[in-house]
């Protein structure tokens, strides 16, 4: 099902919590198949760079930051946060070098809401005329997550992003009590719209009520968005609070996929939950987890796959705006969101 080039480009992802990052640290992180050092200047200031020193490839990650410049380890060339290269050890006085033709790759980078986004792009950085936002969490704009929990799923991220957007395998999946204890499945009718690179489960009052959602208040409601390349937004409000979970997908490689989920919320004691909801959240995604790694087995023999009508429209509409995206980029045209209003039906 995935087209050619495998992981969509100029788009941003989520890299990392940026509290994960202190000033005057680096981390090393494999994204797209791409080796990326992450930094943080002294002054707060987050970059990011190939993690490869152009001189004779040793990663920039191995040698020294001082909180200003990346030293590469093997013979000290020196890297300012924008990739330029500020210092060749071994040229002599006289030896004038145009350094400028020395630099690394820089990628852009924002932070925004706690989280560290990174544009990745399959040109060079000078040609990326960014146009795209970084996504937000509403209602949080100027706030920071309240927790944060990641895991790896070992597959492609199609098979991640299609297991998060499915609303079938819940019932089988997850059954947990603190979840959903009945396995009765329910008839499910939900409306759809085209939301910014992707679609929105339009607002509605929440029939099951989870442990969670009892402690928010009256008459919760959720509403649900999911946008390329793999973000997730779940919005529940009742007549006093928000929790929103923002949940991303990010390719490591091509058989390795990330998965961060994120709280936002406006439950003052929300930080005496964390203990609790901490576990139950790991444990909720190594579900799906499990699922992916089981599928893995099946996949090596690559059989075709079947999307059904409505249960698996979603999805649909996943590597729909998938492809839409990547033509669009490859058109050197503006993205038209392929999906329509719509009333979807399924049992779960
Ligand atoms: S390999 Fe980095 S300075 Fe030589
Ligand atoms: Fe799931």
């Amino acid at each position: 099902m995935a087209d050619s080039t495998p992981f969509l480009w100029n788009i941003w992802y989520y890299a990392l919590p940026g509290h994960q990052l202190k000033p005057g640290k680096t981390i090393a992180k494999v994204l797209l198949n791409e080796p990326i050092v992450f930094g943080r200047t002294l002054a707060g200031q987050v970059f990011a760079l190939r993690d490869i020193c152009p001189h004779r490839a040793i990663p920039l990650s191995y040698g020294r930051f001082d909180g200003h410049e990346v030293e590469c380890a093997y013979h000290g060339w020196r890297f300012s946060e924008t990739g330029q290269c500020t210092q060749i050890p071994a040229l002599t006085d006289d030896q004038h070098l145009n350094l400028d033709k020395f630099g690394v790759r820089a990628y852009p980078v924002q932070e925004v809401q706690g989280n560290i986004w990174i544009y990745m792009s399959s040109g060079a950085p000078s040609d990326t005329n960014i146009t795209l936002q970084v996504p937000r969490v509403p209602g949080f704009e100027q706030e920071t997550y309240r927790s944060v929990e990641g895991m790896n799923f070992p597959c492609f991220i199609d098979h991640a992003v299609v297991g998060l957007m499915d609303p079938a395998h819940v019932p089988f999946v997850h059954r947990s009590w603190w979840w959903r204890a009945d396995d009765k499945l329910a008839e499910e009718v939900k409306t759809f719209d085209p939301s910014p690179y992707g679609f929105t489960m339009r607002k509605h009052q929440l029939e099951r009520e989870t442990l969670l959602y009892r402690l928010l208040g009256r008459k919760p409601a959720v509403e649900i968005s999911f946008q390329l390349p793999g973000v997730r937004i779940e919005q529940v409000t009742s007549d006093r609070h928000t929790v929103c979970n923002l949940t991303t997908l990010t390719p490591l490689t091509e058989t390795s996929t990330e998965v961060t989920t994120l709280f936002y919320t406006s439950l003052p004691w929300f930080k005496l939950l964390v203990p609790i909801l901490s576990p139950l959240v790991q444990r909720f995604l190594d579900q799906d987890r499990q699922m992916v790694i089981k599928q893995q087995d099946g996949l090596k023999y690559n059989p075709s796959l079947m999307l059904i009508k409505d249960a698996d429209t979603q999805a649909r509409w996943y590597y729909q705006l998938k492809s839409e995206f990547a033509r669009s980029v490859e058109q050197g045209r503006s993205f038209e969101n392929p999906v329509r209003e719509q009333v979807l039906r399924w049992r779960s």
